[in-house]
């Protein structure tokens, strides 16, 4: 295992969509605007706002127009958005969303229960609405879930990700989301697919995205890293998960991830005790359901972290 170095890495917030798109009771506007306000001044390079779906398939996000029109942007953060359908990339579009977070599952199984399209009908949705946003000028990544291995169909061929790959690629995808929906991925497995997604592309941004669902996501973590991955989606509180895969729980939490990499040493460039903080006002507010999975907030004092910092502030004024 290597230390960090000073490796800068860039973060991606899930939790106002990943995380609320789970929740039972409805999440009040308010509330979710408030969020995102306040994850915007933590370091973050891209915040998923919330998802252009259908109200019937996920009630959570219904308010998806209304959170978009009314957060607060930061320069310099992309503010993203799900879409799984050229309907929610029109929705996108009139909201001024910054980029375009495609959505298509690499198991046909996973795909028919949570998109109700086969993948080919997806992917040739998908390629239109790829069309749509580059004639507004949009970006698009596309999140590929089940990457790691599906709920209902076990192992994914990884030669079949990495068609999927070429494929939005060759369609104007600029980044790929590697998703492990239900927390099945283990760091040797999460190396070599990683490694080959890296290498594949020369200028497309490759993203992990861990569920904690098996308590792997901080060691897939560091696993996708050592196998070149610099960016990661992972949520506040570790909440999340998707209502169409069974099974499915919370995202690596947000504030254990960056509390490990600045004690290894890696540049996060984010606000530790900011997110603390965020995930105390998650807990206290009528948001959530339950405690929070996170455990960095769970101590009373972060006693390691100033070492891997001091390492990297040593290193970059050297
Ligand atoms: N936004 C809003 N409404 C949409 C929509 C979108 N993106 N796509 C379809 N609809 C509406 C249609 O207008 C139609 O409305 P109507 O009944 O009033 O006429 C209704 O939803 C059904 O449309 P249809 O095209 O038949 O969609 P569907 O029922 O087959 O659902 C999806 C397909 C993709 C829209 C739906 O499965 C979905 O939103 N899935 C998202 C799942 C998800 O986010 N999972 C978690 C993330 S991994
Ligand atoms: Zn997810």
């Amino acid at each position: 295992m290597q230390a960090g170095n000073g490796l800068p890495l860039r973060f991606n917030e899930v939790a106002t969509r990943d995380g609320f798109q789970m929740e039972c009771s409805f999440i009040e506007t308010d509330d979710k605007v408030a969020l995102v306000d306040e994850l915007s001044a933590l370091g973050y390079a891209k915040i998923e706002v919330t998802s252009f779906t259908s109200a019937q398939a996920i009630p959570a996000l219904r308010d998806a127009e209304a959170v978009m029109q009314r957060i607060s942007r930061r320069p310099g953060i992309v503010y993203t958005a799900l879409v799984p359908n050229m309907r929610g990339g029109e929705r996108a579009l009139e909201c001024r969303t910054d980029e375009f977070n495609l959505v298509m599952s690499t198991s046909e199984t996973h795909n028919l229960a949570n998109l109700r399209m086969t993948r080919e009908q997806s992917f040739r949705q998908l390629r239109d609405v790829i069309g749509l946003a580059r004639s507004a000028g949009v970006p698009v990544n596309v999140s590929l879930s089940c990457v790691f291995g599906c709920p209902m169909e076990g192992e994914v061929p990884t030669d079949g990700v990495m068609g999927w790959i070429d494929r939005f690629a060759d369609a104007g995808a600029v980044g790929v989301t590697l998703c492990d929906t239900t927390g099945m991925a283990y760091p040797t497995q999460v190396q070599s697919i990683c490694a080959q997604a890296v290498t594949r592309y020369p200028g497309l941004n490759v993203t992990a995205h861990f569920h904690n669902t098996r308590a792997m996501g901080l060691v897939n973590t560091v696993a996708a890293i050592e196998a070149g991955i610099q960016q990661f989606d992972m949520s506040l509180g570790g909440i999340g998960g998707c209502p169409y895969a069974p099974g499915a729980s919370g995202n690596v939490a947000t504030e254990d991830v960056v509390h490990m990499l600045d004690c290894m040493g890696y540049r996060t460039g984010m606000d530790l005790n900011g997110l603390l903080r965020a995930a105390k006002h998650l807990e206290r507010a009528p948001i959530v359901r339950d405690v929070l999975p996170a455990r960095a907030g769970k101590v009373s004092r972060i006693e390691t972290r100033e070492v891997g910092l001091a390492v990297w502030a040593a290193l970059s004024s050297a």
